[in-house]
């Protein structure tokens, strides 16, 4: 173990060494309104338990120092649990004979119990192979003797039970030493976690006979003790991480962080609050080692009042986080630690509460927009107070359109709420062509003095689902062409950064996307932020889980008794974003099939009406037959349909309808699995833990992109889909789990290169004459043999020419296909594909037989980027033959430096089952290309970034930061 993880620790102490030392950071007050002051630089973190941390007195000065954004699991900082102690002997069980019996007994638990009459089975195996046992839900036992030899006396040992799909409870000569998963009635599976489980030296029978017991359910397809499970630890990556595939096998566990500061004595007497927009997850605030409170779910965002507890002068101050993230708690890697932005914002007695300004338009012609703005005023003084409300309505350019004011006296410790009603005139509505946006300027005023002032942007848009025509955005039918994401950022974590998320759009928007669904959580705001600003339509979504949990330590633990505050909060937080067209309460809702059903779904409906009268509530169903069978749908304005594109038909006319998930294919970039069979050349779909970029593989429940592309364009009355997903994420790497530790669903890599099967959504989302051809033209090995070659493209003919010479000409009207396809015999050169509207010629796209690796390139998406010490420029780094051709094969390591003010804060190279480091200045290749990115300081300079790799001509590369 040392090793690795000692590796993984250098290199996240290498990116602290710049960082800003954790001293008090002075505060001051700015004016007489509000102050936000950032508070995301110099904390101290440490993983682990660390007793007494929330103290003051704590001394924390071993700690690590790091700015948040931060995530502990990326940067490989958190602690294994499943790793064994090495003087603790280690027996691994599950390979060779066992007794097997169907049922369930607690008698069979027993030392002494009789078992010789059972089946004998050879393990690993699942018990429909080794005993055809094929039900469902059920019950078996597995029991074997283990030998203890007579030198361990007194020692504690580890066993390694393997995997077990899907429950188990492990027994030790009669005593309970494990399990994992839960058995029914709360069923949660835990099909991928290696079971490690430590016994007692006290009941442990040393130089003589033990029994071990394993009581296991399977809920359905495989089930018993099915694999050994190996515990491989590389990089941040441990195949025995309880997180499982879930959690991409990263670890997490629980984490601290502590930041002090002074306050300067003017602030005394103001309101002083930390707003946290998220910690993943059930984090715990300490101020001065007074708790504030607790909130588990780690996408909300919040905030507490620091007020009472506060020293000023030169007296220190110490905010303390504890973060407990047990795992598995996640379907997709949740990433650990404060993960967002925290800001302290200081405020007079006298303000404008959190989220309290709530803008509406609630009639808008071509001639004029009604505008209202509620805002919740809260005195928080000791006597009542006359104040004046302002409200002014600015446009893009900082003109005032309109503009009200109002009288109210408010007594002391009470909420105020104050409606304002406008009128703009000619106003330009937000579209995604044009987003415009106003901004509603909310001013506080006591005694003739300024004491607050928020400014709220807003949209003036309408928009409507039909149960006939799908959507329309300003009385115009627009057809949603959306993806699911995730929230983590690849080789970044999940730590939030603005213009990665902004390059991760700008990459969606070129494909033709113009809708975002943030699977399966509320996002970080700077979404929704730059949604409204590029012009992407959102469904703003809650949760994954209500009570029925789909991890052991999942969200279902919490959902009695915060679901009502998190779907608030959210859409509090939310509501003034005019990108959001549909709040979603809930992903694959396990309860959409129960009893319960409607009435679950109608309180959360309730709710998400009761904060906002404007938008419709959906959810995302897959059992839509079910949904609606229970009432479930009955509670939603507008059903969202997860696969199942047959209820497209079945449904029409009943609901309003949204493709809220569909598709699901996988592929893996640069992968086509051409193999020899025999004197043919064949497609694999899968070939070692790598998925043909054929686009001809999904899972079981869901369907190949032109499948669902043509199901949603035939469907008029569906108002457009979300594909699963638009970037590959860490985590669920379906269809495969280790060495496999991110996803195969994205239509671009990790990294944000495209797949080939972005260009087919690029050929049906939109219209400029684009045509793309696959695979790569470097078959060596392969000549003479007919290649598959396929293109993508939106216009009306392609002719393929090989070599100059033409391979006929395909029509898209003569086929079914959204590709067109020829065999093409291979031979070494150039691969052209002309694309023709009218017989004319509008775009060509070819692919040429590079020649041997020569050199790297590197080209940056910016060059310029800003000194704020956040900005990022995304290098793409190839590795190319003499004339400047991608290699497609090549995997060279490339090693990185840098000089200048600016640090490497990640690379990637988008490949699933590399092991690698994020966090590190070398990659390999994966298909000729990779990414490093490079962060500002707050210094102007000039960043040079070098790649070397052995045998090939270097490159560099200017980044200017201003
Ligand atoms: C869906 C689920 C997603 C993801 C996807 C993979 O059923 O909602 O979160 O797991 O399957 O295909």
């Amino acid at each position: 173990m040392g090793c690795p993880m000692l590796k993984i620790i250098q290199s996240a102490m290498l990116c602290v060494v710049s960082m800003t030392i954790a001293v008090a950071e002075n505060i001051t007050s700015k004016g007489d309104v509000r102050h936000i002051q950032a508070f995301n630089s110099g904390w101290r973190f440490c993983s682990g338990s660390n007793e007494g941390a929330e103290k003051l007195e704590y001394n924390d000065s071993s700690w690590l120092i790091v700015n948040v954004p931060h995530d502990w699991s990326i940067e490989g900082l958190a602690k294994s649990v499943t790793e064994v102690e090495s003087d603790v002997p280690e027996f691994n069980i599950v390979k060779g004979q066992w007794k097997f019996r169907r049922g369930d007994s607690i008698l069979w638990k027993n030392l002494d119990y009789d078992d010789s009459s059972w089946e004998i089975v050879s393990l690993p195996s699942t018990w429909e192979q080794h005993s055809n046992y094929t039900q469902d839900n059920v019950f078996g036992w597995y029991r074997r003797e283990l030998y203890v030899p007579a030198d361990l006396q007194g020692k504690d040992i580890y066993i390694n039970v393997g995997k077990i799909d899907d429950v188990d409870e492990t027994y030790f000569n009669g005593v309970k030493v494990g399990g994992m998963g839960s058995f029914p009635p709360n069923y949660v599976t835990a099909w991928d976690v290696i079971r490690y489980y430590k016994i007692p030296h006290t009941i442990i029978r040393y130089g003589g006979k033990n029994v071990i017991a394993v009581r296991v359910f399977d809920g359905i397809m495989g089930g018993g003790i099915y694999d050994e499970g190996k515990r491989i630890v590389e990089g941040i990556f441990e195949s025995t991480c309880p997180g499982g595939s879930g959690a991409g096998y990263v670890n997490a566990g629980t984490g601290w962080y502590r930041k002090t500061f002074v306050l300067p004595d003017a602030v005394r007497g103001k309101r002083i609050f930390i707003e946290f927009d998220g910690i993943y997850m059930n984090s715990d605030v300490w101020i001065n080692g007074v708790h504030l409170g607790n909130r588990p779910y780690g996408y909300s965002s919040f905030q507490y009042e620091l007020t009472p507890y506060l020293k000023y002068g030169n007296e220190k101050n110490v905010l303390a986080v504890k973060v407990n993230v047990q795992q598995p708690c996640s379907r997709w890697y949740s990433g650990a630690g404060i993960y967002r932005n925290v800001r302290l914002v200081i405020k007079n007695p006298v303000h404008i509460a959190q989220w309290g300004v709530y803008v509406t338009t609630p009639s808008v012609s071509k001639n004029e927009a009604a505008v209202c703005v509620e805002k919740k005023i809260q005195n928080q003084s000791p006597s009542p107070q006359h104040v004046k409300l302002e409200t002014i309505i600015v446009d893009e350019s900082g003109r005032k359109c309109a503009g009200a004011s109002s009288l109210q006296t408010i007594e002391a410790d009470r909420i105020s709420i104050d409606k304002s009603s406008l009128k703009i005139s000619n106003p330009q509505l937000w579209s995604l062509e044009k987003p415009t946006l106003y901004h509603a300027i909310s001013k506080v005023y006591v005694n003739g003095r300024i004491v607050d002032s928020i400014d709220t942007p807003f949209g003036i848009r309408t928009f409507e689902f039909t149960m006939d025509k799908g959507f329309f955005l300003n009385g115009k039918n627009v057809r949603i062409k959306g993806v699911c994401l995730h929230h983590d950022l690849g080789c970044l974590g999940a730590a939030i950064n603005t213009r990665a998320i902004e390059r991760q759009l700008e990459i969606m928007k070129s494909m033709g996307c113009n809708a975002i669904r943030t699977s399966h959580n509320p996002p970080a705001p700077e979404l929704l932020d730059l949604c409204d600003r590029m012009g992407f339509l959102v469904m703003d979504e809650a949760f994954d889980e209500w009570k029925m949990s789909k991890t052991l330590y999942g969200y279902g633990r919490f959902f009695d008794e915060w679901s009502e505050r998190d779907l608030r909060d959210m859409i509090r937080r939310d509501r003034n974003h005019p990108c959001i067209i549909l709040w979603s309460i809930g992903n694959e809702i396990p309860e959409q099939n129960s009893e319960n059903a409607y009435k679950m779904a109608k309180r959360l409906a309730d709710i998400c009406h009761e904060e906002d009268s404007t938008r419709p509530v959906t959810s995302a169903c897959n059992l839509p037959e079910s949904a609606v069978k229970t009432g479930y749908a009955n509670a939603l304005d507008v059903v969202g349909l997860n696969y199942n594109i047959s209820s497209y038909q079945t449904l029409k006319g009943k609901f309003k309808l949204i493709g809220s998930e569909t598709s699901s294919a996988v592929s893996t970039r640069g992968e086509y699995n051409l193999v020899l069979d025999g004197d043919t050349l064949k497609i694999e779909k899968e070939l070692n833990n790598q998925c043909t970029s054929y686009d001809i593989v999904s899972p079981d429940w869901g369907n190949m992109a032109e499948t669902t592309l043509k199901a949603v364009k035939n469907s008029p009355w569906v108002a457009g889909e979300f594909v699963w997903t638009g970037f590959d994420y860490i985590g669920e790497p379906t269809p495969f789990g280790w060495p496999s530790v991110s996803s195969y669903f994205g239509i671009v890599d990790r990294s944000g290169f495209p797949k080939d099967r972005y260009y087919l959504y690029q050929s049906q989302w939109t219209d400029k004459p684009m045509v793309h051809i696959l695979p790569h033209w470097n078959w060596q090995g392969f000549e003479g043999k007919e290649i598959p070659v396929w293109c993508y493209s939106n216009c009306e003919s392609v002719e393929l020419f090989l070599n100059g010479k033409s391979l006929g000409e395909k029509r898209f009207s003569e086929t079914e296909e959204l590709h067109l396809e020829w065999r093409v015999p291979y031979t070494l050169g150039t691969l052209k594909a002309v694309a023709k509207n009218n017989g004319k010629i509008v775009c060509v796209n070819q692919v040429e037989t590079a020649g041997e690796p020569a050199k790297v390139v590197l080209v940056p998406d910016r060059s310029v980027i800003k000194a704020d010490g956040n900005d990022l420029s995304f290098i793409k780094v190839m590795i190319t033959d003499k004339k400047g051709r991608v290699c497609p094969n090549a995997e060279h390591l490339i090693k990185f430096s840098i000089e200048g003010e600016g640090k490497i804060v990640g690379v990637d190279n988008g490949d699933p089952v590399n092991h690698e480091l994020f966090k590190a200045s070398e990659r390999k290749a994966f298909h000729g290309l990779c990414l490093v990115v490079v962060q500002s300081s707050n210094k102007r300079s000039m960043i040079r970034l070098t790649a070397e790799s052995e045998g090939l001509k270097s490159a560099e590369v200017l980044i200017k930061t201003r």
